[in-house]
């Protein structure tokens, strides 16, 4: 049977999936802020029109203005669409009272007003670009697997082709120097992620190593195994966030850290955390010295949207089942900045348990497979911006890292955005080694063969 195609108007694009997007697909478009995915919601949603599908653009992140604005940019008249019944902009950012206005970032309001639009636009082959979906879940970042399970289905049923933007995305990092806690054959013991991280990519066995993470479901720290690792160039602002107990971490500008906040854990991106927010933390300090211990005895004041178990004080850090204890908050008590051009910043992912801990004595960081990025489990396709700095120039790229029923291409190409015309496809790059992440079946597969080499040694 062959699978009907949406183009998604970048043309370059279309050729590296086989035309383009099968009917009815759900798919996740990530990467971080400024390497494209509006722009390239705006070319799937403008080709829409162009090919008659009951379009419809939702945006969280700007103002339904300034996606026209943009649009127009690259010549693609929304305003005109949009008079012409052919196009519904949702707008879920200025909480106006018209009609294809949200007023709170709410899923299931935005499920019903997605269907409305479809409805006044007519019955057939519908798209719509969720700009971004990851803005419903903000605050709730353990729900995102659930919430995006809910669009996909019911969007399905409803005809609807999805591209929907997940803000966040692997790019998320600590620098080098940063401790974290981690199990080697059985001995905890804190090491620096860069290490941890570098020793991984180079080809060490990860498979006898956990890292202490946090379990959303009762809030403990726990041990789990990493099933990918990234290492990228970092050019921006390093935030160092001191604790009210002495203990710190240093992360990078976008990174999330978890704050509570209006009696609710948030997940929040770390220039937006102020001193007096109360961060996660492991309710017992994790000693830089490479003990494990010592014990701080505060309790939980703010319970949320997650209930806290509350903290055993009398615990020890290692318990039965390898169950390291409890979270907890503790207030900002204050942050510096700095500047840095050019450096490589780490990340551990980890399946399972979600939200990996770093920092001394031990902060509760978001991974990249909780925050925006529960789509990737669901989606019938991941489309993934990245960027980075070569020779002091941006450079933007795509990499097609997922398209069912699509023999579709596995290279990373150059993009660019060009006045009057918009996403390019420039042509495939020469991958290095350290600038992608290890998808989860390389990574079973390093293991396997780590161990079967292990295995060969007399
Ligand atoms: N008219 C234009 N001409 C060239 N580049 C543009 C134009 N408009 C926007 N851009 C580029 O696109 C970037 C924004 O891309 P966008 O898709 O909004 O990113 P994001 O991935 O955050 O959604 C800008 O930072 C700029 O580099
Ligand atoms: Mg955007």
């Amino acid at each position: 049977m062959e699978v009907r195609r949406l183009r998604t108007g970048v043309e370059g694009l279309d050729k590296l999936i086989q035309g383009g997007i099968p009917e009815g697909f759900f798919i996740a478009v990530t990467g971080e802020p400024g390497c494209g995915k509006t722009i390239f919601a705006i070319h799937f949603i403008y080709q829409g029109v162009l090919d008659n599908d009951k379009s419809i653009y939702v945006t969280t992140e700007e103002s339904r203005e300034s996606i026209i604005k943009q649009a127009s940019q690259f010549n693609m008249d929304f305003e005109k669409a949009i008079q012409e019944n052919k196009l519904v902009v949702i707008d879920a950012l200025m909480g106006r009272e018209d009609k294809w206005s949200l007023q709170s970032l709410d899923l299931e309001a935005l499920v019903g007003r997605i269907i409305e639009a479809k409805r006044e636009l007519g019955y057939g082959r519908a798209r719509v670009a969720i700009d971004s979906i990851s803005a419903f879940w903000l605050d709730k970042p353990a729900m995102a697997r659930r919430y995006s399970y809910y669009v996909k289905k019911v969007l399905s049923k409803w005809n609807f082709t999805t591209v929907a933007i997940s803000q966040y995305a692997i790019t998320t990092s600590l620098p080098y120097d940063q401790p974290i806690l981690v199990r080697i054959s059985g001995e905890a013991r804190t090491v620096q992620i860069g290490d941890l991280v570098n020793k991984l990519i180079y080809g060490a066995s990860p498979w006898s190593m956990e890292v202490a993470c946090l379990d959303w479901k009762d809030l403990k720290i726990k041990w789990a195994k990493p099933c990918s690792v990234i290492k990228h160039l970092y050019s921006g602002l390093i935030y160092k966030i001191k604790l009210q107990d002495g203990r710190e971490v240093s992360v990078t500008r976008d990174h999330s850290l978890f704050v509570v906040r209006d009696g609710k854990i948030k997940c929040v991106p770390t220039n937006e955390i102020r001193i007096g927010d109360y961060l996660l933390v492991p309710a017992k300090h994790i000693d830089e010295d490479k003990r494990v211990g010592n014990l701080i005895g505060e309790r939980l004041q703010h319970v949320g949207e997650y209930v806290f178990s509350p903290p055993r004080s009398t615990g020890h850090l290692l318990g039965n089942n390898g169950e390291l204890g409890d979270a907890k908050t503790l207030r900002v008590e204050d942050m510096d900045v700095r500047n840095v051009l050019g450096v490589d910043v780490y990340d551990i992912s980890v399946l399972g348990l979600e939200n990996f801990i770093a920092g001394v004595g031990g902060v509760v960081c978001h991974n990249s497979e909780a925050f925006g990025w529960g789509i990737e489990h669901i989606a019938d396709g991941i489309i993934r911006f990245r960027r980075s700095i070569r020779s002091g120039e941006l450079k933007r790229y795509v990499l097609i890292e997922k398209m069912r029923q699509t023999n579709h291409n596995r290279y990373l190409h150059e993009i660019d955005i060009v006045s009057g015309k918009g996403l390019t496809i420039l042509g495939p790059v020469e991958r290095r080694r350290e600038d992608l992440s290890l998808p989860k079946e390389v990574f079973k597969k390093m293991i396997e063969s780590r161990k079967k080499a292990e295995g060969e040694i007399p």
